[in-house]
């Protein structure tokens, strides 16, 4: 075989791909087809990598043979990315210390991350309630091991492309219920196991390290039943009074700086009036200028929505 012959065979490897040899190439390609020059092809085909299937005066017709096959390949095949040895994940101290209580929740999340083979979780529930946040310390504490999506936006590569090529411990998936169908359906076979096969191709690819799912979602209702059956699914539920107050404290003071007081005056006058830490928040960062009641007034809460 001389240098570049492979290359040859790729080239034509392709050109079988791109058409229905039985009905378009019954009796081979030529050299025309496949532009290389006739004495190489007879060379290629004395070698073995070809199959001289039809001859006659005007026309020679050839397909790849199955050593031609097997060499294509091999070679494909090395170009894949190499497994990666999976990285040991070291649950740091300080993981989700950010996220006021859920302890169950962080028990959770903390077991599957430890776990040698995959349990899936998806945090569901309606919004403002530390979801997101979930995702994000995760994807802190694994960093390269992590790939981060937002179910509405996936697939400028697709998922399975981004999958193989980062080759990632955890796949964190924020907005699962809008993630489009063929994501989703490549989502589905990742889930089951370390096998993949790749349809397009027809080719199969082992992930060394399977893939654990973490993913949010505001409604089950958009999932189908195979997509909730891969996973445990959390339900989390709207703060009780007392929660509301305790995390609209602590989130007022660690992220929004707020003094102690002033925090504390903020999340007793949404009690009753509000379930959503996210307005107090918005009080929070408009209090300095309107005060406390009448930022509350403003932004309506406690009204209608
Ligand atoms: N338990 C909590 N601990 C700390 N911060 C919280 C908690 N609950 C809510 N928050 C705050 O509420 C805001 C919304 O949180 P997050 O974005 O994680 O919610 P989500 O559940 O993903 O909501 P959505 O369904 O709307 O996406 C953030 O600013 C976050 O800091
Ligand atoms: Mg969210």
């Amino acid at each position: 075989m001389k240098d570049g012959d492979i290359e040859l065979l790729i080239e034509i490897a392709k050109f079988e791909d791109s058409h229905d040899m039985e009905k378009e190439f019954k009796i081979g390609w030529s050299w025309r087809h496949v532009r290389i020059w006739p004495a190489t092809l007879s060379r290629l085909f004395k070698e073995g990598y070809l199959d001289n299937v039809f001859r006659s005066n005007s026309y020679t017709g050839y397909k790849l043979s199955e050593l031609g096959i097997t060499l294509v390949e091999s070679k494909q095949a090395e170009a894949e990315p190499e497994a990666k040895a999976p990285m040991q994940i070291v649950i740091s101290e300080d993981l989700f210390s950010d996220i006021i209580g859920h302890d169950e929740v962080k028990e959770l999340l903390t077991a599957c991350l430890l776990a040698e083979k995959p349990v899936h979780v998806l945090l569901a529930g309606p919004p403002a309630l530390a979801k997101t946040l979930f995702l994000w310390d995760i994807e802190r504490l694994a960093g390269e091991q992590a790939i981060w999506l937002v179910g509405s936006a996936v697939s400028k590569a697709g998922l399975w492309d981004v999958v193989v090529e980062r080759q990632p411990q955890f796949l964190l998936i924020d907005e699962l219920d809008k993630m489009n169908a063929a994501d989703t359906a490549a989502l589905l076979s990742m889930m089951e196991g370390g096998r993949l096969v790749r349809a397009k191709k027809g080719r199969e690819l082992n992930l060394s390290n399977p893939l654990k799912v973490v993913a949010a979602s505001n409604r089950l209702q958009m999932l189908s039943p195979e997509l909730r059956s891969r996973f445990a699914i959390r339900k989390l539920t709207t703060y009780s009074r007392s929660d509301y107050l305790t995390v609209v404290r602590g989130v007022l003071i660690s992220r929004e700086n707020l003094d102690h007081e002033l925090a504390n005056e903020i999340a007793h006058a949404l009690d009753g009036l509000s379930q959503d830490v996210r307005d107090a928040v918005r009080v929070a960062r408009l209090a300095s200028q309107l005060g406390v009641g009448k930022a509350i007034k403003l932004l309506g809460i406690g009204g209608d929505r």
